[in-house]
């Protein structure tokens, strides 16, 4: 079976489909395959090339620490499918290392070093803002046992990755810990261009969550 760069791609859609059969975390393979409509979406402006950046968006998560704490640190996953599809080294290397990169770590995030890392972890962070943002955010806090909001509890800004990691806190906190630090962590310009109106809709979201949460409304 010789290396066919989309009818990896088809394979890889289909991989993950299987592999993410339940998770109710916010991680599941609509999150990979919207990914990867964004990401290609990106990719367009940026000249990135277009297998590599829809093989790292569909790949990005199969190694994610939270879900597959034993493949994380070698790829395992990703690695063992790229080579059961015989992709060329080069291949191979630049989604590896795009999947090592595109995770947000707090202040200990990385900026990717290829055009196709930006366009998936672009993507990525996309996913986690606007109207989308805001249901994966509490159907997260959701499988978590989380309050939705707490008014004692202020938000903690500046964390790095092991303070962000450990942190436990209430969904609406997670918007101002994570979520409004998103669009200036963007690479590309048409990614920043969509941020603006996703957070403009979430701040609105917040408007009315309080407001409500006060009986004003
Ligand atoms: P992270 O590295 O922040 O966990 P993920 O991409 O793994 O980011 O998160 C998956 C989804 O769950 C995202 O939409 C993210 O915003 C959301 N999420 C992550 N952590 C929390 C949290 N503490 N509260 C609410 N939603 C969260
Ligand atoms: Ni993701």
């Amino acid at each position: 079976m010789a290396w066919d760069p989309e009818k990896a791609v088809v394979q890889a859609e289909q991989y993950v489909k299987d592999f993410f059969k339940q998770d109710a975390s916010g991680h599941d393979a609509d999150h990979t395959l919207r990914v990867r409509r964004l990401a290609e979406r990106l990719a367009m402006d940026e000249g990135a090339d277009r297998t590599v950046v829809a093989l790292a968006a569909l790949l990005h998560d199969v190694d994610d620490e939270k879900l597959s704490p034993a493949t994380a640190a070698n790829k395992e996953n990703a690695a063992r499918f790229l080579e059961q599809e015989e992709a060329p080294e080069d291949t191979a290397r630049k989604v590896l290392a795009i999947i090592g990169e595109v995770s947000f770590r707090g202040t200990d995030s990385v900026r990717p070093s290829s055009a196709e890392g930006r366009c998936v972890q672009d993507a990525d962070r996309l996913d986690a803002l606007g109207a989308i943002g805001v249901a994966r955010a509490f159907a997260f806090g959701g499988s978590r046992g989380r309050r939705l909001y707490d008014p004692a509890e202020p938000p903690r800004l500046h964390m790095n990755e092991a303070e962000y990691r450990a942190r436990v806190s209430t969904t609406v906190n997670h918007f101002y810990e994570k979520l409004f630090l998103l669009k200036d962590m963007l690479s590309t310009p048409a990614a920043r261009a969509l941020a603006e109106q996703r957070e403009a809709f979430m701040r609105a979201f917040l408007d009315e969550f309080y407001a409500e949460w006060e009986g004003q409304r």
